[in-house]
């Protein structure tokens, strides 16, 4: 315990390279009991319960707000559980446990009957993975049962990089709280599900798809993950379907070519400041008029702009910002992650930048008359 924690809330700091074992025995003893534990991944914080416990399961929906429909990822330490937690594994999900395990990959595989059904939302499927955290390692093998945790935020909030964000959201909801300090990917796992053919991305993450290809070979990429128009089609992930990742502020993002990105959110953060506090998340050291700016690093290094991402939304949030202009990424590596989280928290509102650059006052009346019906 110590002074930041709230009143039910025991707050543990952890080393990430050297967990504490008493610290993580007591942790443990909380999941077997049915509570909920709070731990980091090297992606984002859990929140985590055993999974084969229908009543902690249910606490997790409910501290979180989570609708009923969306399963849970089951976490595990050994690769034997794969086997017995799933069930007619092929030789693609062997050969990518194999390559990425412990780590950012997350497989979609039919269920045995070991689960509960409330665990995986009543599907006859179950999503693994085996994260690459020391912590989280350490609290899998004590606790001795595999633990089912969806990232530790309220349902719709950005994902939480740091203790304090998940305190923010769920201070007082959860019995305890493993701090080992900020995670290193920042973005969650990749989704896989290879009960389809060919295998199919579902949410891209810390493990690119030009990876998973060059182990199984063909891969698709679900339509929703860039964003196509839905029309009729089904959201196979039932996380796909809610707007996710979002701040309080509105979000638009504009895409194009990095030049004309940069000409065009300066054009429309300009206007839009005539009637509202504007906040930018540009790239590359760009200099905007705004009335909070977060810069995300250089466009030649993604990877730590994911790991700076839901942290930049949430503090521009807390700087009061009725909206935010985005800059978009190109979508390949770990930037299509960005672009699929960046699409997420605008609720699908990408603009391209040649259309800012010609339509802006057109455009930013558009926002304005949106931003004002939120
Ligand atoms: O990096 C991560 O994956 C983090 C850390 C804590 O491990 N976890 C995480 O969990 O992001 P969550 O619940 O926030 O996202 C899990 C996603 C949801 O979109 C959910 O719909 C999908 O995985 N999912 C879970 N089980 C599934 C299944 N059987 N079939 C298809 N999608 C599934
Ligand atoms: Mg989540």
């Amino acid at each position: 315990m110590d002074g930041r924690s709230p009143a039910k809330t025991t707050i543990y700091r952890v080393d990430r390279d050297n967990p504490e074992s008493e610290f993580l025995a007591e942790a443990s003893s909380i999941i077997r009991a049915g509570g909920l534990v709070v731990f980091p991944t090297e992606t984002v914080y859990g929140l985590g319960a055993d999974a084969l416990n229908p009543y902690a399961v249910e606490r997790i929906f409910r501290v979180k707000g989570r609708p009923p429909d969306n399963p849970l990822i089951v976490h595990i330490a050994v690769h034997d559980d794969l086997f017995i937690l799933g069930k007619g594994i092929d030789w693609r999900a062997e050969a990518l446990a194999k390559k990425f395990w412990p780590g950012p990959l997350t497989l979609v595989v039919p269920r045995s009957n070991k689960l509960p059904a409330i665990t995986v939302a009543g599907l006859d499927t179950v999503a693994i993975r085996m994260p690459r955290h020391p912590v989280a390692l350490g609290l899998i093998r004590l606790s001795g049962v595999p633990i089912a945790a969806p990232s530790a935020n309220l349902s719709g909030r950005p994902s939480p990089t740091t203790a304090d964000h998940v305190i923010r959201d769920l201070a007082d909801r959860v019995d305890a709280i493993l701090d080992a300090g900020p995670t290193d990917i920042g973005v969650e796992s990749t989704v896989i599900d290879l009960t389809s053919e060919p295998p199919q991305v579902l949410r891209p993450g810390g493990v690119t798809v030009e990876e998973l290809r060059a182990v199984v070979g063909e891969v698709d990429l679900h339509p929703l993950v860039t964003g196509a128009p839905i029309g009729d089609l089904v959201a196979k992930s039932p996380g796909m379907k809610y707007r996710h990742y979002a701040p309080r502020a509105k979000v638009v993002v504009v895409v194009g070519e990095a030049g004309e990105i940069k000409q065009a959110v300066q054009l429309l953060a300009a206007h839009l400041r005539r009637r509202f506090r504007v906040g930018v998340l540009g790239t590359d050291g760009h200099r905007y008029e705004a009335d909070a700016l977060r810069d995300l690093g250089p466009r030649s290094s993604p990877s730590g702009a994911a790991q700076r991402l839901f942290r930049y939304l949430r503090e521009l949030d807390d700087e009061g910002v009725d909206i935010i202009v985005a800059e978009g990424w190109p979508e390949e590596g770990i930037g299509l992650a960005i672009m699929n989280r960046l699409r997420k928290a605008a609720g699908g509102l990408v603009i391209p930048a040649d259309r800012v650059l010609r339509e802006t006052p057109t455009i930013s009346s558009y926002l304005r008359y949106g931003v004002m019906g939120t």
